[in-house]
């Protein structure tokens, strides 16, 4: 880091770096597909909340109570209740209705949280309205609330949940999601907190809220999404050129190089700007989706179903051998994804000791999409199993690939897909992910 602590380099660093997407001198759409279609992420990403739902909870779970419990955390809540029995009682907050009569307006402790590339759709209300849930009750632990004391009679605390992504996300679907995950947190919470949301447009690789000012986040299914393609994949002169193929193969070690230092110097940033951003005792939880082997030629997925180097890959090719898209212009166009293995992610929060601790950092390998039945019945049925998952690809890239070669010819590329993924759906196997889990704690 050339003598210079990590937040030092922040000062330094040019902020727009960050919000430029150049790959083949323009620019990348690497937010989902919006909208209501079959191939939208909010109505495709079955997958991603199943393994939420399975996988993922628990491990988020812990890391609401590694905030929760935390002193620097504690000490917000902290109402020191002695007169009545000597003790001091955490967590209680609580306001009568005549304390709003007083002159000064109450105020209350406040949590902020953020979803870093929250996207839209029910993953990102599953994950709002479980992390407030929990929150909440966890906020209510020590506080002597009697059951019958209504939200109109007590708040614990004012949470304020910000759902953050690129410009180009689509807020207006998930805003409008909004008041019925209020009204559900609502009616499930014995005592709710008062809460609040708001939207932060804005790369993660950048600066997104004020410094000290956030006590959680977390980040799912996004941290994978470089801000650009190395460039030197896509140049031509360079011993990285990637020339004849858009995915990420281990086997040619000079392009793996310059996608995973293109990944450490976006991880930098993410954490430069975290380590700011998060109060003492503030956690971050990430989950991604990674190698499980540290060599980069380690597949990344079962080779029976490869959606990225399998299928996407050939379908590229079918669209030049076709003569429907050039040469050049599918050797300009490279998935800006990485794929880390845990030891990556250690070695580089070995840079931020002095800020960070690492509570947890977990591959899960193995994990499914979607329940074995139902998985199996997708490939009994090649049409609806073809269709399933080129929306599945659809709903990730289609931005992309329609601003790389246009709406028509995009059209062709995602038909073309699909008729392949339906023609050797017989071959293919139920899909299986390594997941990295990880849940860092600010000092
Ligand atoms: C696969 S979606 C994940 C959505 C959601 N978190 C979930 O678990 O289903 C990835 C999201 O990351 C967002 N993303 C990619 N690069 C980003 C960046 N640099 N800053 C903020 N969001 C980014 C994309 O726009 C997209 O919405």
């Amino acid at each position: 880091m050339g003598g210079q602590t990590p937040m030092e380099m922040d000062m330094n660093r040019d902020l727009t770096e960050e919000t430029k997407k150049t790959s083949r001198g323009g620019t990348y759409i690497s937010c989902m597909q919006s909208g209501g279609g079959e191939d939208s992420y909010a109505n495709i990403s079955r997958p991603q909340n199943f393994i939420f739902r399975v996988y993922t909870r628990s491990h988020l779970s812990e890391a609401l109570d590694y905030l929760c419990t935390s002193p620097h955390i504690l000490k917000l809540f902290q109402r020191v209740d002695k007169e009545q029995d000597g003790e001091e009682r955490p967590l209680v907050a609580a306001l009568s209705p005549s304390d709003f009569r007083s002159k000064e307006p109450p105020s209350f402790p406040r949590l902020k949280v953020a979803d870093l590339g929250c996207s839209h759709g029910r993953n990102t209300l599953d994950y709002a309205a479980y992390i407030l849930l929990e929150l909440q009750t966890r906020l209510l632990k020590g506080c002597s609330i009697t059951a019958s004391q209504t939200r109109e009679d007590v708040t614990v605390s004012e949470i304020e949940y910000l759902f953050s992504d690129l410009p180009e996300n689509d807020f207006n679907s998930l805003f409008r999601s909004l008041p019925s995950l209020l009204q559900g947190i609502a009616d499930q919470a014995h005592h709710a907190c008062k809460i609040f949301t708001g939207g932060v447009p804005g790369s993660f690789h950048g600066p997104l809220f004020p410094t000290s000012s956030l006590h959680f986040a977390t980040s799912a299914y996004s941290l994978h999404w470089l801000s650009q393609v190395p460039p030197e994949v896509l140049d031509k002169n360079s011993p990285a050129w990637n020339g004849g193929s858009v995915w990420l193969h281990g086997e040619r070690p000079k392009v793996m190089k310059a996608f995973a230092s293109q990944y450490r110097k976006d991880m930098r940033c993410f954490f430069q700007q975290r380590a700011r951003e998060l109060v003492k005792g503030g956690v971050l939880f990430l989950l991604l989706p990674c190698r499980a082997e540290l060599h980069p030629s380690g597949a990344l997925y079962d080779p029976r179903l490869d959606l990225w180097s399998g299928f996407f890959e050939s379908a590229w090719s079918d669209m030049v051998c076709q003569g429907i898209v050039s040469e050049e212009e599918r050797d300009l166009f490279n998935i800006p994804f990485y794929m880390c293995h845990e030891e990556e992610l250690l070695s580089l929060l070995e840079e931020f000791v002095d800020v960070f601790r690492v509570l947890k950092m977990e591959t899960m390998k193995g994990c499914v999409g979607m329940p074995t039945d139902e998985e199996e019945k997708l490939l009994e049925d090649p049409p609806a199993f073809g269709r399933f998952w080129a929306n599945f690809i659809a709903s990730l890239v289609r931005p992309m690939v329609r601003e790389h070669i246009g709406e028509e010819r995009s059209v062709q590329f995602f038909a073309r897909l699909e008729s392949l993924i339906t023609e050797r759906a017989n071959k293919c196997a139920i899909r299986r992910n390594t997941l990295l889990v990880t849940i860092i704690q600010r000092l």
